[in-house]
């Protein structure tokens, strides 16, 4: 590397630094941090907002405290502490990870990162912050707001995630994280990366700004190269409340292998994926489906003219509400399906307090509850 390269490197990592001492975000987990600390927070901001966090790391913090109690904990209770957070992989990489660590490291998180990348749901970026804002080692941790940052500073073009320009962008980053201080510089283009260099770049307000390479040859709103987002594919489901006398309705536990496994729901059908005409398959009826799921129990059912629309990462769902009402629950709670491991009943107003359940969930249950019908599908 060149002596004006690294003297850049240089200025880079001790502006960040005193940039960050002075207005870096005082967040919870940033306060001499333990590594468990670390590794719950790091894993409840991938792809989630930090104001969205702050609430469920403070309940996560106080149930689970420790490694050995999260280790401990029931999956569907871990579940549950999560759920509303969305991407649920999450929680099951958390529970498992913790009883790895407890059980074949004694509590203790390795120091090495090759070690810590061992256990699963720790990837470079969340060994990378584990290990400098914890450990203190100087070393890199480089998620999307950290690639924005350094490739408008460094004038780094291509593909961030691939070949030559990820070594690039690496070696970049080592460097600057072998400036020293490197749990300072890695959180400080964490904060850039959602203030002044966020998507949408400020750069009046930014410390880097005066040697950035993309404010100086106008790129700040080409760089970083955009990826071209995966198309979303469109689903429709229908789900089935079934009420008994009492007011309790059935909900089921989807297994743990299926997208949102471990979670509970109203007992749900897919009506068509990625039809050139979804609505043909909205349209037919679904008695004779609810029949072929629920073995025979509902007889009474209809259609309530509720739907909910829900946004997953390559998913657009929309599920529409069957309502029906029954003498007794009591024989589905033996029944166990392809999708389904367990049923149970619940009150429809208590249903998020009792269960885990996700955000599309009690999307549907206030529906349910909702007096207006929503918008009905052209049918
Ligand atoms: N986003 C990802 N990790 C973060 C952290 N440690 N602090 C703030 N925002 C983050």
């Amino acid at each position: 590397m060149s002596d004006s390269a690294q003297d850049n490197i240089q200025w880079y990592a001790q502006t960040l630094r005193d940039w960050f001492l002075k207005h870096g975000r005082k967040l919870p987990w940033r306060e001499a941090p333990t590594p468990y600390e670390v590794w719950v927070s790091e894993l409840m901001l991938q792809q989630t907002q930090v104001v969205t966090v702050l609430p469920y790391y403070a309940r996560w913090l106080e149930r689970f405290p420790t490694v050995e109690a999260l280790a401990r904990a029931d999956i569907s209770e871990v579940l549950q502490l999560w759920a509303g957070l969305g991407y649920y992989r999450r929680a099951r990489f958390l529970h498992e990870g913790a009883q790895i660590i407890t059980q074949q490291f004694g509590g203790n998180f390795p120091t090495d990162i090759k070690e810590l990348k061992k256990i699963r749901g720790i990837g470079s970026y969340t060994a990378g912050a584990i290990a400098s804002f914890a450990f203190h080692q100087n070393t890199a941790a480089i998620d999307g707001n950290v690639e924005r940052v350094m490739a408008r500073f460094f004038g780094i073009s291509g593909d961030l995630s691939r070949g030559k320009t990820r070594q690039a962008l690496e070696a970049t980053a080592n460097a600057v994280a072998a400036c020293g201080h490197a749990s300072d510089t890695n959180q400080a283009m964490m904060d850039l990366g959602t203030s002044a260099c966020a998507k949408i770049a400020h750069c009046e307000s930014c410390p880097l700004s005066q040697r950035c390479f993309a404010l100086k040859h106008g790129l700040t709103e080409s760089l970083p190269e955009k990826k071209t987002p995966p198309q979303k594919s469109q689903e429709f489901r229908a789900c089935l409340i079934l009420t008994e006398p009492d007011g309790n309705c059935l909900i089921a536990r989807r297994r743990s292998d299926l997208l949102l496994g471990g979670l509970w729901e109203f007992p749900m059908i897919t009506l068509s994926k990625d039809s050139p005409d979804p609505e043909a398959a909205v349209r037919l009826p679904r008695h004779h489906l609810w029949d072929a799921a629920l073995s025979n129990i509902p007889q009474h059912w209809k259609y309530s003219g509720h739907q909910v629309s829900h946004i997953f990462t390559h998913i657009k769902m929309t599920v529409l509400i069957d309502t029906a009402h029954c003498e007794s629950l009591a024989p589905l709670l033996k029944l166990q399906t392809e999708t389904y491991d367990a049923f149970d009943t619940a009150s429809l107003k208590d249903l998020a307090d009792t269960h885990a359940i996700s955000t599309l969930m009690k999307k549907l249950a206030r529906a349910a509850t909702a007096r207006q019908p929503q918008p009905k599908l052209p049918i």
